[in-house]
């Protein structure tokens, strides 16, 4: 028995040093951690449990057969962050590059089918050259097989990618089909085709970091949620995001009261309002002082910044927010700010996290551009998203809600179960200029002098219908309510609806525009 368990160590020790001391220095000298370090850091400590440290290849061409990759190149297990259950993948790039061949990529297809089975979240590190060469088709169909999976676990448990290396060619898509993409910043690139093909086939000449590094991709193509500059920083923020998630979908949400009263007064909330409804502000400032702890986890924050989306708690619950940024771009809707919202309420719709929108926007983005680019199609996916959502819904229309924006940022038409107005709120068809402009158009061009006629009808449009006050006569606006007031009428709203039960029509499955 001695000898055994003496031979059973050996084995497991060849195993967690993964490509040997030489490639494990290369990987730190690149301010990249080991797979099993990043995982020994993700989770609870001393939670790790690994699986299937003893799978092995069996591909034997192109000198294969002489090859030994200790894990097969991925490490997979469970164990816990913040006490709960996660299931977790990490690719070994001191291993063949952390490619993936046909038993690496059965060992993540297990450990997926595993983490939906048990219902908990899977993490899935990335560091990899792609496909395994020398394994052919077998690595494709491995990657099949998980994009399969990603797309059933969809909605079913949280799925988070984190790219910590390179993740190029066909790689890129089961990150894509998952919830959230996590980038660190100078040594993660993800993208179709790399430098050197684009070079080949377009002429263009681009380095890694410039096709497809974490700037790019959580600034200019929104592929990634979060980016931060190190591998640690990374890591933590995997852990504050599973903090605000339940396990699966027939979870809620975990309660976290940190002990701020829901009924909080906060009188310098009207401030932040300015008197002039065209100078711009920060939601995020009013996003602060309304949530528990003025603790904010924004996603996407660089991308489609004229909205903004992320999670916090209210009273101890936690909550998805879509709010209208003034402050970029005058909040405006486009194509770029509906995709990334309607995504975000759909995953907060699958995972049971109430919704809270704060609206000031100026409106649709007029331009050649986007109504090229598709702005109906993108634009749609906010509202069937919003509509489609059954979880409940609190909008809070702090000041401009014109036209279709009016209706697209969650109105009560659109199914909200709760909408307060700051007495700042416009909500009409359209702005006073350009409402006065043509209602009066007649009466302006006739007088003696049109300027001051233009400018008494703006003002009598402003009397009459920049306000909330007709929408409250409708009971599209359940209350009007001093800004001061706001939490507390949230997060009575919020338990108020914690019952809610919504009977839809059977159906396969809606067709939202993609
Ligand atoms: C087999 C690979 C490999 C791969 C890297 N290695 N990628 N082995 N298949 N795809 C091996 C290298 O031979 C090397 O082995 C070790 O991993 C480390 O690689 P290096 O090149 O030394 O590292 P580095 O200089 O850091 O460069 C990393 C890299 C480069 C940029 C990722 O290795 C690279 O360009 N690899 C190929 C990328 C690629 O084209 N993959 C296929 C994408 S298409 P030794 O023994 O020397 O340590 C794809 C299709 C998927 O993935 C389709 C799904 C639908």
């Amino acid at each position: 028995m001695e000898g055994k368990l003496r031979a059973l160590e050996e084995r497991r020790a060849k195993v967690r040093a993964g490509g040997g001391p030489k490639r494990v220095a290369a990987q730190h000298e690149k301010g990249k951690m080991t797979a099993r370090e990043r995982i020994e850091m993700l989770l609870d400590p001393g939670t790790f449990v690994e699986l299937d440290a003893f799978v092995e290849h069996r591909a034997t061409a192109l000198g294969m057969d002489k090859i030994e990759a200790p894990g097969e190149g991925v490490v997979t297990g469970y164990g816990s962050v913040n006490g709960r259950n996660v299931c977790v993948f990490a690719q070994d790039f001191t291993v063949i590059g952390g490619s993936l061949g046909e038993m690496h990529a059965a060992k993540i297809c297990k450990i997926m089918d595993m983490a939906v089975k048990i219902g908990c979240p899977l993490v899935g590190i990335n560091d990899s050259g792609g496909a395994r060469i020398q394994e052919g088709v077998d690595a494709l169909s491995g990657y099949g097989d998980i994009f399969y999976r990603n797309t059933l676990a969809s909605g079913v448990i949280p799925q988070i990618s984190v790219i910590m290396g390179p993740c190029a060619g066909g790689a890129v898509y089961s990150p894509a089909l998952t919830d959230f993409v996590f980038m660190t910043e100078k040594t993660s690139n993800m993208f179709i085709t790399g430098p050197q093909v684009i070079k080949a086939v377009t002429g263009e000449e681009v380095s890694a970091e410039d096709l497809g590094g974490a700037r790019v991709h959580s600034e200019i193509s929104g592929v990634s949620h979060f980016s931060f500059p190190d591998e640690q920083s990374t890591i933590e923020a995997i852990r504050k995001l599973l903090s605000y998630l339940p396990q699966n979908n027939i979870e809620d949400p975990p309660i976290v009261d940190i002990g701020d009263d829901p009924n909080r007064v906060d009188d310098t909330l009207a401030d932040l309002m300015p008197d002039s409804p065209n100078k711009p502000y920060d939601v995020r400032d009013i996003i602060a002082k309304l949530v528990d702890g003025a603790d904010f986890f924004e996603v996407q924050p660089r991308y489609a910044q004229n909205i903004v989306t992320g999670f916090a708690r209210l009273g101890g619950r936690a909550v998805g927010i879509i709010a209208n940024q003034p402050k970029y771009l005058a909040g405006v809707l486009d194509i770029n700010a509906s995709d990334k919202a309607s995504r975000f309420i759909r995953f907060c719709d699958a995972f049971n996290m109430p919704l809270l929108t704060l609206t000031d926007t100026a409106g649709y983005l007029p331009g050649v551009g986007q109504e090229h680019g598709g702005v109906i199609r993108h634009g749609a996916k906010l509202l069937y998203a919003y509509s489609e959502a059954s979880v409940p819904k609190i909008t809070v229309i702090l000041r401009k809600a014109y036209g279709g924006a009016y209706i697209a940022m969650c109105s009560r038409h659109l199914g909200a179960d709760q909408v307060f107005a700051w007495p700042t709120a416009e909500i009409a068809v359209m702005g006073p200029e350009g409402a006065a402009n043509i209602i009066f158009k007649k009466e302006i061009e006739e007088a003696a002098d049109s300027a001051a006629m233009r400018k008494e009808k703006i003002d009598e449009y402003k009397r009459n219908f920049a306000n909330p006050y007709m929408a409250a006569a409708r009971g599209y606006v359940d209350d009007v309510i001093d800004p001061a007031h706001t939490r507390a009428r949230l997060c009575s709203a919020l338990s108020m609806l914690l019952g809610k039960r919504q009977a839809t029509p059977s159906r396969k499955h809606g067709n939202i525009p993609v």
